[in-house]
């Protein structure tokens, strides 16, 4: 009878333990899954692209780059942006003509990139201009298919932010990410790491 209870007990102290073991399994594997999942896999498949007629967005795209080890490519405008041309105060401005035409493209010298087909992720970066990410990035959108990929766009500004909503339409095979705006006064090599970090 001793005998009895006692492993009858055991087998249920056994039972215990497999379902405990079973069940610890099943919370680290799946935490494991969802980690994988969530979190962006920047490994050698990450590239940078950017606009920046100033030097504040080039300087935040720098940083990514030299973190994640990526490859950089700087979109350059045909023509060039003069400082008149950037003058948004002057109704007439080059900056402001483009922006009143809706079918204005800005061209690009170039839109294609070595690495573009291998990377899965492309931080896209551009000053904010009047509300939203410049419209010098549309012709490298436009010209290349996101089919696979996943866009994170990047922007400085001097107080706005921007809206991904704005972009979708720009590639609708493209993900897009929510991205991220860095005042002036926020562009540090500190902060430009810690927002990485938090997408990974
Ligand atoms: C044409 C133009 C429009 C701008 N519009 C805005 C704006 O709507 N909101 C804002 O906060 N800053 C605006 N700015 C300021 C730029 O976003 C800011 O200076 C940015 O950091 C410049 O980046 P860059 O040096 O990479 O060109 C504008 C600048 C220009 C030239």
């Amino acid at each position: 009878m001793m005998f009895k209870n006692f492993s009858f007990l055991s087998m249920i102290g056994c039972l215990a333990l497999l379902v405990g073991c079973e069940s610890s399994n099943i919370s680290s594997s799946s935490t494991d899954i969802t980690a994988s999942n969530d979190g962006l896999n920047f490994n050698g498949n990450v590239m940078v692209v950017y606009f920046s007629a100033t030097g504040h967005t080039k300087d935040v795209a720098e940083i990514i780059s030299d973190y994640l080890e990526a490859p950089i490519y700087e979109l350059e405008p045909v023509l060039p942006y003069s400082s008149e041309d950037l003058n948004y105060n002057d109704s007439n401005s080059r900056v402001n003509q483009e922006r009143n035409d809706p079918d204005h493209i800005t061209e690009l010298v170039d839109v294609t990139f070595d690495e573009f087909d291998e990377s899965d992720y492309i931080f896209l970066g551009a000053p904010v201009w009047f509300g939203e990410l410049s419209w010098v990035i549309d012709d490298f959108v436009l010209s290349n298919d996101f089919t696979d990929k996943t866009i994170i766009p990047f922007a400085t500004a001097s107080s706005s932010d921007f809206d991904v909503e704005d972009l979708k339409d720009l590639s609708e095979e493209a993900t897009w990410m929510e991205g991220r705006r860095f005042l002036q006064s926020e562009i540090s090599e500190e902060n430009v790491i810690e927002w990485i970090d938090s997408l990974n």
